[in-house]
This record gives structure tokens, sequence and C-alpha cells, in this order.
């Protein structure tokens, strides 16, 4: 199996923080699902930011698709892994759902009618297609998950990481996330899951890695 992101004696603290990862050495590899878990406070969303280059380790690296990230720009990381936010309302800044899904590669100056071709696969493929004129705050919470999905495969990534996708979630949405996530992982896209949803994580994860005080406690295949 394939290491695609790697951390390297990663040490981080925030700024008013004591350490919340002190020499961390971690593979999370490609084309499978990993789950962290983890009581509350026990680092998993620093984590996943620090995978997704969102924040910084003060000394070791991290090293996605066999780059160190320090050296890529956000934009680049962009179109390896997706990251859908625990709070995924602040990651929508699109008008509409379309404009949502569109924007950035109209920014990138794609080809207009690649993206808009993509788009509605996209919308379609996320049950997403009736709600495409509607601005994206007025969407439930699943909704909003579904087209923050949606949104970071635009990019063609192979990797999405997702803190805590089924917070906020009935178990009907979750059910539905569920086969989302199913099919992702049927074409091949890597997944590093954040949560604390037992069921959730037994029914998706090939490896299950526990966090206690920023230390790997438990690290076992599913
Ligand atoms: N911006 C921040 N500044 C200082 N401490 C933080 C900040 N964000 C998180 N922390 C602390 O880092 C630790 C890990 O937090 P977090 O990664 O959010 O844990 P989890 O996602 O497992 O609940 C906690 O003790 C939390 O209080
Ligand atoms: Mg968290």
């Amino acid at each position: 199996m394939k290491p695609f992101i790697v951390f390297e004696n990663v040490d981080f603290k925030y700024r008013r923080s004591n350490n919340i990862f002190q020499s961390l050495v971690l593979a999370i590899n490609s084309e499978e699902t990993t789950a962290i878990t983890g009581n509350n406070g026990s680092g998993k969303t620093t984590l996943s930011k620090l995978a997704a280059g969102m924040l910084h380790p003060q000394k070791g690296r991290v090293v996605v698709d066999g780059e160190d990230i320090k050296e890529m720009s956000l934009g680049e990381l962009g179109t390896k892994l997706g990251y859908v936010f625990q709070a995924v309302e602040r990651q929508l800044f699109g008008m509409t759902v379309l404009d949502e899904l569109t924007f950035v590669n109209r920014l990138k100056g794609i080809e207009e009618s690649e993206t808009y071709a993509k788009a509605n696969k996209l919308l379609e493929a996320f049950e997403l297609t009736d709600l495409r004129d509607r601005h994206p705050s007025t969407l439930s919470y699943g909704e909003k998950r579904r087209l923050a999905i949606a949104a970071a495969l635009m990019s063609d990534i192979s990797f999405l990481i997702l803190d805590e996708p089924t917070s906020f979630l009935d178990p009907d949405r979750i059910e539905s996330l569920s086969s989302t996530l199913d099919s992702l992982k049927a074409n091949g896209v890597g997944m590093l899951i954040i949560s604390h949803d037992e069921d959730f994580v037994a029914r998706h994860a090939d490896r299950i890695i526990r966090i206690e005080d920023g230390g790997i406690v438990d690290d076992h295949r599913h």
C-alpha cells in the first residue's frame, strides 16, 4: 500500500497551548479509509489540519504524495486532497449551490463548458440538482456537507479528509452520507475520517487509529 500522508517526527503546539504532538510518526495510505478516533481535545482536528496544510509543524515534516507540504501552495495541495470542515458552513462561499461548485474553476480560467459539465454531474451524483439555485446558507447540514464534498471533487482529488462528518446529521442523513462515501471508495478515493461515531467508523474504516493526548494509543486494521 502506498503512503499518501506521512507525518515525520512532527512536533506541534498552538501559540497558547502545550505540545499537542511530539515526534508524531504516522503514515496514512492512499486508496483506503483510515479513521482517527479519540476523546474531545485529544488532537484529532489538529492532526487533520496539519495533514491539509492549514497548520504547520514547529518540527518535523508533513509529506503529501511524496512532497513536503511546506513547499506546496494551498492551491497545489487542493489538487491532491480535499478537506471537509466539521463546521462545514465556514467553507461555503458561493452565491448559489451551482456557483459553489464552479467559482474556483472559473477563477482558474478553466473552460466553462468543461466546468459546468462536471458540476452538473456532481449535482446529480450528490442529489443537489434541485437545490442548484439556492444560497448555501439555506441548506440543511446534510446538504451542506454533500455540497462541500462535491465542491472538493471539482478538482480531480484522490483523497478526502472529513472532520466529524456525522455531527448534526440525523440517521437518514448519515445513511445517505454513508452511501456517498461508499461510492467514492469504490472509485478509489482514499479517506481520512475524523469521528467519534463508532458505528460510522466501523462501517467505513479499513484502519482505525485512536489518539489520546496527542499520542497514538491504538492502530489496527478493521
Ligand atoms: N487555536 C487553538 N489555540 C490553542 N489551543 C488549541 C487551539 N485549537 C485547539 N486547541 C487545543 O488543542 C487540543 C486539541 O484540540 P483538537 O485538535 O481540536 O481536538 P479534537 O478535535 O480531538 O477534539 C485541545 O486541548 C484544544 O483545546
Ligand atoms: Mg475536533
